[in-house]
């Protein structure tokens, strides 16, 4: 049978969620606002303008539309300055080789993000190719866990939901998954990923027998 296999990105495929949440610490630290790595578990599969709110919110800043517009490029001009020199080995240990493997046996594979980033980060990681669709921050309306992002990946597979695996390595994005009746496995702390189906440390603990089952089930 075919499968989709869908693939968050920031935190999954690539170690960017690290820079994420420098970029916001950086925001956070200028407005007073103490953020913790606990408080970024928050903001993991969180649109861009979600995570300000989030922060704001954290502690208790009033702003104008045209402030948190600017404070939005700020973000994201520090966080992409951390991404210019990216490149293949900034891609998540095991990921290659479940990418391989999912290829040789032909099975659909999906890129379900909400970065708007997504594009550029797999070009610089040389791995595009890989992917048969991308449904990315610039596609959807409806941020996770609401399932919209992952629900146009597996339709534009033309796989059912019923039929689709999700990677997802945020709290948010396994709800989504969830929601959509898709397969969730969790990519990180099982303890904070304690909805997902199955859970993972990380791609290198996926072996050929588990690719295996999901496919033949
Ligand atoms: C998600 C990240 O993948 O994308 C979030 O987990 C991020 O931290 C979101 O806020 C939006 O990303 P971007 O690149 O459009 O700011
Ligand atoms: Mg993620």
């Amino acid at each position: 049978t075919k499968k989709a296999f869908i693939f968050d990105l920031d935190g999954v495929i690539v170690d960017t969620a690290k820079y994420h949440y420098l970029a916001w610490k950086k925001i956070a630290t200028a407005l007073g606002i103490e953020f913790t790595h606990e408080h970024n578990e928050l903001l993991k599969g969180v649109s861009r303008v979600r995570s300000l709110d989030i922060i704001l919110g954290l502690g208790n800043v009033d702003a104008s539309q045209e402030q948190k517009d600017q404070w939005l490029i700020q973000k994201n001009e520090e966080y992409l300055s951390y991404l210019v020199d990216m490149d293949q080995s900034e891609i998540l240990p095991g990921v290659m080789t479940v990418l391989e493997f999912l290829k040789a046996n032909h099975q659909p594979i999906a890129l379900g993000s909400a970065s708007k980033n997504a594009r550029p980060i797999l070009e610089k990681t040389g791995i595009l190719s890989y992917f048969d669709a991308i449904v990315d921050g610039n596609d959807v309306s409806n941020a996770k866990p609401d399932p919209e992002v992952f629900l146009q990946a597996a339709q534009k597979l033309g796989i059912s939901n019923e039929n689709s695996i999700v990677f997802e390595d945020s709290v948010a994005g396994i709800q989504a998954a969830n929601i959509a009746a898709m397969t969730s496995i969790g990519i990180g702390e099982a303890a904070i990923l304690n909805e997902a189906k199955f859970n993972f440390q990380d791609f290198t603990y996926i072996d050929e027998a588990f690719l295996n089952s999901l496919i033949n089930n």
